[in-house]
C-alpha cells in the first residue's frame, strides 16, 4: 500500500518527509523526474505531458493517489487532468489547496464562498512556470476577497539546489527577496510556492524579516494529506514504496540524503 508523491526533482522531498512524519504508518512511492527538471521554465503543455507520464506511471505501479508535490505541475496540469478525467479508483491531488486554505483560516476542504481574511497583503515566490500561470491568485479568488497578492518568478533557484549549490541558492533567494520588496515594501504574509523552497525556508525569513509569516507547504500538504485519507482510507492503494528517479540515481540519492539527513536510495524509474 502507497501513496504517490511526485515532483519534478528532489523538492517533492520535503512533502514526503512532513508527510512520513505526520502518517508514520503509511508507505510512500516517490517519484522525481529529475531528467526533466526544471519544470519551472518550460511551458504549460510540456510540464502537462511530463506529468501525465509520471502520474500514469505510479497509478500503473498500483498507487491509488497520487500527491503532485510540485507547484509547478499542479499549477500547469493537474486542472487539466482532472477535466479530461482519471482511471476509476484513481485520484490526483496538488499543493495548492492546502496552503491556499491555511492561508484563509479554513478548514480542509472547506468549499464555501469568499470572503474577507485576516491577510491583506501577501507576497508569492514561486518558478516562473507557476507564477505565469496565475494559478494561485485564482485558487485564492475561490476562497478569500481583497486580498493583494504580489507574485515574485524566482528564476534560478530550483537549478542551484538540484545541483546542490546552496550558496549560489541562498544569493538568489536573497535577490528574489529584495526585488519582491521593491514592488510590496510591507507584505504580511510570504507564501513559498515551490516544493524545493523549504529547504531555503530559513533565508527566506531572514531575508523578508521576523514580522513576515512564511507559509510553507510540506507541513500544511502533510496534515491535509491526513485528513483525506481518514475520510478516504481506500486511497491508501497497492505498490511498493521507495524512490524511483528518471535522473543518475546515484547522484540524485546523494543529494536526497544530503537534504533529509537520512539515507535515500533512488532506483531508475
Ligand atoms: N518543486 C517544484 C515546484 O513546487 C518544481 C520546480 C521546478 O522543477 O522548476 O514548483
Amino acid at each position: 500500500m502507497a501513496v504517490g508523491i511526485f515532483d519534478s526533482g528532489l523538492g517533492g522531498l520535503t512533502v514526503l518527509n512532513a508527510a512520513q512524519k505526520r502518517l508514520p504508518d503509511v508507505d510512500f512511492l516517490y517519484f522525481g523526474d529529475s531528467a526533466h527538471a526544471p519544470y519551472g521554465v518550460r511551458d504549460a503543455d510540456d510540464v502537462f505531458d511530463l506529468t501525465t507520464a509520471a502520474v500514469n506511471d505510479l497509478w500503473g505501479r498500483g498507487c491509488n493517489l497520487v500527491v503532485l508535490a510540485c507547484n509547478t505541475a499542479s499549477a500547469a496540469a493537474l486542472r487539466r487532468m482532472q477535466e479530461a478525467g482519471v482511471p476509476q479508483g484513481k485520484r490526483v491531488l496538488g499543493v495548492f489547496v492546502p496552503l491556499i486554505e491555511a492561508l484563509t483560516e479554513r478548514q480542509w476542504g472547506d468549499n464555501s464562498p469568499p470572503r474577507e481574511v485576516e491577510v491583506k497583503h501577501v507576497a508569492l515566490f514561486a518558478t516562473p512556470a507557476t507564477v505565469a500561470s496565475r494559478a494561485f491568485q485564482r485558487e485564492l479568488a475561490f476562497r478569500a476577497i481583497g486580498v493583494d497578492v504580489e507574485a515574485q518568478a524566482c528564476g534560478g533557484v530550483v537549478d542551484a539546489i538540484e545541483e546542490g549549490d546552496m550558496i549560489l541558492a541562498e544569493a538568489l533567494v536573497r535577490s528574489h527577496v529584495d526585488a519582491l520588496k521593491r514592488k510590496m515594501p510591507h507584505p504580511q504574509a510570504a507564501v513559498l510556492g515551490c516544493t524545493h523552497y523549504p529547504l531555503m525556508a530559513e533565508v527566506f525569513q531572514d531575508a523578508l524579516g521576523a514580522d513576515v509569516k512564511v507559509f510553507s507547504q510540506a507541513d500544511l500538504v502533510a496534515e491535509s494529506l491526513a485528513d483525506y485519507l481518514d475520510r478516504r482510507p481506500e486511497m491508501l492503494g497497492g505498490g511498493e514504496p521507495g524512490f524511483l528517479t528518471t535522473g543518475d540515481p546515484r547522484k540524485v540519492s546523494d543529494r536526497a540524503t544530503q537534504f533529509l539527513r537520512r539515507k535515500i536510495t533512488f532506483e531508475a524509474a
